[in-house]
């Protein structure tokens, strides 16, 4: 029998170091070293397992990769067609953003379809989830449930119910009893997704792992384990608003730059074709300090309103906030505003936010929260048909970005009439384009002069 080690395992990257240590010197993250028995691997030399045969590349049969779609189109979309058998994706995201409703209804989506689906709930009692596929309207045969947190248990589950899909909510809370680290322990959730992705390749079940993803690193994060799956989808939002987008930022059967969007409801997730309505329904154009930018997420466009507020203060540190807008980049914003337009702020307090929980973390957002900020200073509401779209510079320039033409064209199909842009920017035919040089410009073509 191979000796054990003694090592520590970073909580959130997984480096190993031989010591303890407040901070882990691979990802400097602090309080993220464990304790844990390392058992040494076997070699080489003792391996006796089926070995694969070396055959001509051109002889592999491709279709044996196929996707095979799900039933929720969003998902479909974002996998590039839906799920390829003996595949394993990590759906990762935060406590409460719904992944098990997500997981659930995929399941259920597959048995209303005739199609056999397990759940390995192990956070929940069957009770629970079924009160959850009840509020969902789900009830089909095909669906079956275990609730164990035992990995050989949940490996017998497989083999004997034998499903086209494999859910296990959540991956932390497996644990393997024949190792000696503690379940929830970085080696613990590595190893049994090692297992359970050995089990997928080996008898073909399209296998979906969830994991929480929490700031604090308490379970072991998802990082990883990005490497032993096929693919890692995140499931983001705002918990407060209704809208969840799904993204993949590895696929090893596709392209990773669909976005998928469901509006979360009280009756489960519903896949959004078009998410206008919640993005901009509540839109009041009336009110200065608001202006819709044309946003890309992936290779889709979305057209989100950013809101400002801008008020008075005796504050000696007036307050400055974000809210889906980066707070380094409203900075900076606000300093090219006071030093090229020369509008002072200095003595204002500016909060600034993209609405329906979306991040805009691209620069061509720049310009429409610029023009948002003056809008709201100035109380001059911008036009209902414009939107604004470039990069603003420290010289107050406007530059500019990439994708031009589908984010207008977006904005062209949505009914807004008027773009602001960069001078570069070609003819959009049915959008008039008031190409602006620098931000003053754009002030004055919107009228957004404070009356003397
Ligand atoms: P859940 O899927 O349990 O999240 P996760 O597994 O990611 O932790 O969903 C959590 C939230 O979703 C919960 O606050 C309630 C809400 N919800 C709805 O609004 N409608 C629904 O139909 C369901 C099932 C949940
Ligand atoms: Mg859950």
């Amino acid at each position: 029998m191979a000796k054990t080690r003694t090592i520590y395992r970073c909580n959130e990257c997984g480096a190993a170091h031989p010591k303890w240590s407040g901070q882990c010197s691979s990802c400097n993250e602090w309080n993220t070293l464990v304790e844990e028995f390392e058992q040494p691997r076997a070699t080489a030399a003792s391996y006796s397992g089926p070995a694969a045969r070396p055959v001509p590349l051109a002889s592999v049969d491709p279709s044996a990769a196929k996707t095979r779609p799900t039933g929720i189109t969003e998902f479909d979309r974002v996998l590039g067609g839906g799920l390829v058998a003996g595949s394993v994706t990590l759906l990762g995201g935060e406590p409460g953003i719904g992944k098990s409703t997500l997981t659930l209804q995929l399941l259920s989506a597959l048995a209303a379809d005739g199609r056999r689906g397990l759940l390995v709930s192990a956070e929940e009692s069957p009770q629970q989830v079924q009160l959850r596929a009840l509020r969902l309207g789900s009830r089909h045969e095909g669906l079956w449930i275990v609730a164990e947190t035992a990995l050989p248990a949940i490996l017998a589950a497989v083999a004997e119910v034998k499903p086209e899909l494999l859910v296990v909510d959540s991956i932390q809370t497996v644990f393997d009893p024949d190792l000696q680290s503690s379940p929830g322990s970085v080696s613990q959730v590595r190893e049994c997704a090692h297992a359970l992705v050995i089990a997928a390749k080996a008898s073909g079940v399209a296998t979906v792992l969830v994991g929480h993803v929490t700031k604090e690193g308490t379970l072991a994060g998802p990082r990883v384990l990005e490497h032993v799956v096929d693919t890692v989808l995140s499931f983001d939002g705002d918990r407060h608003h209704a809208l969840r987008l799904l993204r993949a930022s590895k696929h090893r059967f596709g392209a990773t730059g669909e976005l998928g969007l469901f509006e979360m409801r009280d009756a489960g997730l519903v896949a959004l074709e078009d998410p206008t309505d919640l993005l901009l329904g509540d839109r009041r154009p009336d009110l200065a300090g608001s202006c819709v930018v044309p946003v890309m997420e992936g290779r889709r466009t979305l057209l989100v309103e950013v809101q400002a507020l801008v008020a008075e203060t005796k504050a000696a540190m007036p307050r400055r906030s974000g809210q889906g807008i980066d707070y380094n980049r409203l900075a900076v914003l606000l300093a090219v505003i006071e030093r090229r337009v020369g509008y002072t702020l200095y003595q204002k307090e500016v909060f600034a936010s993209a609405m329906g929980g979306v991040q805009i973390n691209e620069p061509a957002g720049d310009l429409g929260i610029a023009l948002a900020v003056v809008s709201a200073h100035n109380g001059r509401p911008i036009a209902a048909d414009v939107v604004a779209c470039g990069e603003v510079g420290l010289g107050g320039e406007i530059r500019r970005v990439g994708q031009m033409e589908r984010r207008l064209g977006e904005a062209k199909r949505l009914g807004f009439a008027r773009a602001v842009v960069p001078e570069a920017t070609p003819d959009i035919p049915g959008l008039t384009l008031l190409r602006v040089k620098d931000l003053r410009t754009a002030i004055d073509r919107l009228d957004l002069r404070a009356e003397t």
